[in-house]
């Protein structure tokens, strides 16, 4: 055999050193210039089909050259969710510390599986865990794991109470979701194999937050015809509106009926380390299991969410498997097994940004930034209010805000479709981006603020903008 293929995934130590400071370079650009720059644009199939589509390369092309052509290839083609005029869905305010980590924790390619092939990655992921709970104020028996996103700690934390509550036997299985949840939590309990039709979807009519008493009736209405409540979904900061449930309540309610309380803080949680989240936020520890997401208010990168569990041995409970050929991880105390914690086994290294980006900061200033965005959905607030040609439909709460432009003699429904349309002049304005969401079955323009980037002035050109946008459109 010889050695022919040595080489042939190589780059010299010049030419890496040249891709990295090109793609340094074009970092450094995109922080520092992303207020003078669009907020992006969506671009339709066929076009990028004709841009990026081409055979399989059989022969080799120049990095520098590749790596060159994708701002204007990739990176001018889609929306940027870290942009300061971005204020739809959940916005990812990410941070310079957060992307050199993640280059890192792809560079050494560290294994978070087991405790053997990376200790000292697992201690990191340990410390971050403990952190988020103190954060949280969770008891010191919680744990928890670092995962992919929101739609993955609900997926753990959901299946952890499967696991405890009905020992994974969904025979007259009932679960109590609000109907302002994400979307995440009802596919969450399919996947896990409840059925929809035992999903009880209660109407949450006080201010977008479920009627505890229309909880508790429907889980007296569910024990009378024999079935098995076993979990109640809460929201920390619900995505429509930035709705708190009443968590002291439902925790209460939940001990009563020995139930999980799973609480879905994957956007909110984090505004409890400011003062105006920390009321809000009341009775968030005495969640049973806990997601929140350090990838939205805690400003790190892609893929970066957490699920906390009250008693973390039940984490090990619920995954925990050990086939011949991880037997030898099989360690001493305090030797944790990320991988037997969650689904997943090969998990990259997503506690460096985050650990990193504290210790660079400090947790002073992640307070302050998380403010300035509760702070933000203030202004916008109090600038709409200010105008006969919006109405306010929900207050600014934990960085949400949602809106309608209204224009004097038109149908309600012809106020409806205005909406719409200034979504999509948005979108080919490119300023800004808001999306729509539906409250009380009408469709309403949202704005989520988390950005400490924006400044004041943007978010009011955003909505000189956008209402002139919603005059230009209205129908004569
Ligand atoms: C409240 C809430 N839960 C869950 C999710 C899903 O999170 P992810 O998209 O990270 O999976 C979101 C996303 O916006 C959310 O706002």
């Amino acid at each position: 055999m010889s050695d022919s293929a040595l080489g042939v995934l190589e780059l010299s130590t010049e030419e890496m050193r040249s891709l990295g400071r090109q793609v340094v370079d074009l970092l450094v650009d995109h922080f520092a210039g992303i207020h003078h720059e669009p907020v992006g644009r969506k671009v339709d199939c066929a076009e990028l089909q004709a841009l990026l589509g081409e055979r399989i390369p059989e022969e080799p092309s120049d990095a520098r050259e590749l790596f060159g052509q994708l701002k204007e290839q990739l990176f001018t083609n889609m929306l940027h969710v870290d942009h300061p005029r971005f204020f739809a869905f959940v916005p990812s305010p990410n941070n310079f510390v957060s992307v050199m980590a993640d280059a890192l924790a792809a560079g050494f390619n560290v294994f978070t599986g087991t405790w053997l092939a990376g200790s000292a990655p697992a201690q990191v992921e340990l410390i971050v865990i403990e952190w988020l709970r103190q954060i949280c104020g969770l008891p010191e028996t919680a744990g928890g794991l670092l995962v992919s996103g929101g739609s993955m700690a609900n997926l753990t934390g959901l299946a952890v109470a499967r696991h405890v509550q009905l020992q994974d036997e969904l025979d007259g299985a009932v679960a109590y979701i609000s109907d302002q949840c994400h979307s995440s939590v009802a596919r969450a309990l399919r996947v896990l194999g409840v059925p929809a039709d035992r999903t009880r979807i209660v109407q949450a009519t006080d201010e977008f937050r479920m009627s505890v008493d229309a909880i508790r009736a429907q889980i007296a209405a569910d024990r009378s015809a024999g079935l098995r409540p076993f979990c109640v979904v809460a929201n920390a900061g619900s995505t429509n509106t930035g709705a708190v449930d009443r968590l002291r309540e439902i925790a209460d309610l939940c001990r009563a009926e020995d139930m999980w309380l799973h609480v879905d803080g994957a956007y909110g949680a984090p505004a409890v380390l400011t003062e105006k989240g920390k009321t809000l936020l009341e009775g968030i520890e005495l969640a049973d299991s806990l997601s929140l997401d350090p990838h939205k208010w805690l400003f790190q990168s892609f893929e970066a969410g957490c699920v906390l569990v009250r008693d973390r041995s039940l984490l090990l409970r619920t995954f925990q498997v050990m086939p011949e050929y991880l037997r030898d991880t099989q360690g001493g105390s305090g030797e944790i097994n990320f991988g037997n914690y969650g689904v997943q086994l090969t998990r990259s290294f997503r506690a460096l940004k985050l650990w990193l980006s504290l210790r660079t900061f400090g947790l002073a200033n992640f307070r302050k930034a998380i403010a300035r965005g509760i702070e933000l959905a203030e202004i916008a607030e109090r600038e709409l209010r200010g105008s006969a040609d919006w109405e306010v439909v929900s207050p600014a709460t934990l960085a949400v805000v949602t809106f309608r432009y209204l224009a004097a003699g038109l149908l309600p429904e012809e106020i409806d479709r205005l909406q719409g349309r200034i979504v999509e002049a948005m979108l080919a304005d490119g300023y800004a981006i808001a999306t729509s969401t539906v409250l009380n079955g009408r469709p309403v323009l949202r704005f989520c603020t988390i950005n400490p980037r924006t400044s004041n002035e943007e978010i009011r050109e955003t909505i000189r903008r956008m209402g002139q946008m919603g005059q230009a459109r209205a129908p004569r």
